[in-house]
């Protein structure tokens, strides 16, 4: 009989938001009458912006005619889109990007996993913890689940992780945060970029929350930092940004500088690999999602989608002061749509899970799905209405701790 890759036996034997789901599901089964306020998974609720979805109707009108059909795009991602990106995501920010560093895809979660195509198994990898379970999981399918080092983010080191001690060729960093809601200051980035240097190391850095910065001292790109270029790929989504979560488009940038090796030593491009790649395995992402997401740089797209995440961070600041006013201790949510909430009195993440869900009917996600060191935490997420938002504090409020 064929073989399967043994690296699936590693794997957890759910991935962490649908086992989530399906705890929810049992539940309303059992209950149906419950009426359950959704903070697991961090998926958008507001609408997509009327500039988007103005641009979407034109772009299916375009596929109604011959002269302005399009079939296959490029497997890189149109260049209006990466045009676009580059003025306004890089060059407003004084960074200099080349179009041909953006390849757009449809969605950082999959660039993230099948960027592991690139790089040789016996590298050593290094993740926070706790951590989007993508990147652990990818790379155990890659063969490296052995070399993983996990770099606690605790509230004794105020959710920073400390520089690794395995010397890792592949570094994953997600910031602003999934799950903590924290951030890096450009001094502490600036700390990894040199420690990337130093050690022959890549860095890919999880840029899908960018948006919700508002702290100045926070850099919305890992590129701000001299040197980056040579170091790291960022990965960045519209999903969060502008409620894409469904349409699906986001992009990675790999700097043309960006160099690994061979095993025979030669000398490797990450873009001339990445793109060698996408042209085997992908067809590019929608010519109706590139054009929603061209219009996001509209001066009324940036107004519109502006909006929506102000909508979302008021939500996150709710969350943070309703649990801290309970007497919980709350990390992030201030440039993230995510709260990292300490459970009371030694609960597990999957005990207060239960009890949330149970007492009040607000689901959200235990922390120590996301790792040892989110044992004893939950994550809420500001992705809900405000209604919804107000209506969750409340209901917590009343728990009896
Ligand atoms: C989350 O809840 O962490 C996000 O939905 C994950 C994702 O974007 O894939």
């Amino acid at each position: 009989m064929f073989k399967v890759n043994d690296n699936f036996s590693a794997l957890s034997s759910g991935y962490l938001f649908s086992e989530v789901g399906r705890r929810i599901s049992a539940y309303v089964q059992a209950n149906p009458s419950a009426d359950i306020i959704r903070m697991g998974i961090g998926d958008v609720t507001r609408p997509i912006c009327g500039s988007v979805i103005e641009a979407m109707h034109r772009a299916v009108d375009d596929e109604a005619s011959c002269a302005t059909f399009h079939g296959y795009g490029p497997e890189q991602g149109y260049q209006f889109l990466r045009d676009a990106i580059a003025a306004n995501d890089y060059a407003k920010r004084g960074i200099a990007i080349e179009t041909d560093e953006i390849f757009i895809g449809d969605g950082a979660k999959s660039d993230i996993g099948n960027i592991c195509d690139l790089f040789a198994s016996s590298n050593r990898v290094a993740v926070t913890d706790p951590v989007y379970p993508v990147y652990v999981d990818t790379n155990i399918m890659s063969s490296r689940g052995h070399s993983i080092e996990y770099l606690p983010c605790v509230a004794a080191n105020s959710f920073v992780p400390e520089l690794p001690v395995c010397s890792p060729d592949i570094i994953y960093l997600c910031y602003p945060n999934n799950p903590t809601g924290t951030t890096l200051t450009k001094d502490q980035l600036t700390e990894w970029v040199r420690y990337a240097q130093d050690h022959g190391a890549i860095i890919l850095f999880d840029s899908a929350y960018e948006a919700f910065i508002t702290s100045p001292d926070v850099p919305h790109s890992i590129y701000e930092i001299d040197g980056a270029k040579e170091v790291a790929v960022e990965f960045r989504s519209f999903s969060k940004t502008a409620g894409f979560t469904g349409v699906r488009c986001g992009y990675t940038v790999i700097p043309k500088s960006l160099r690994g090796r061979f095993s025979d030593g030669s000398v490797a491009s990450v873009n001339m690999l990445w793109n060698r790649r996408q042209c085997t395995k992908f067809n590019g992402a929608s010519y109706i999602a590139q054009r929603g997401a061209e219009a996001i740089y509209t001066p009324q797209g940036q107004q519109e989608i502006g909006q929506t995440i102000r909508y979302y961070l008021e939500n996150a600041r709710i969350l943070r002061n309703g649990m801290s006013g309970m007497g919980l201790e709350v990390a992030g949510g201030v440039d993230a749509p995510y709260i990292w909430v300490k459970t009371p009195k030694g609960c597990s993440s999957w005990q207060f899970f239960d009890k949330l869900l149970e007492e009040c009917h607000v689901a959200c996600t235990p922390g120590a799905g996301f790792g040892s060191s989110g044992e004893g935490y939950i994550r809420l997420t500001a992705f809900n209405t405000l209604e919804n938002t107000v209506a969750a504090v409340d209901r917590l409020s009343r728990l009896s701790l």
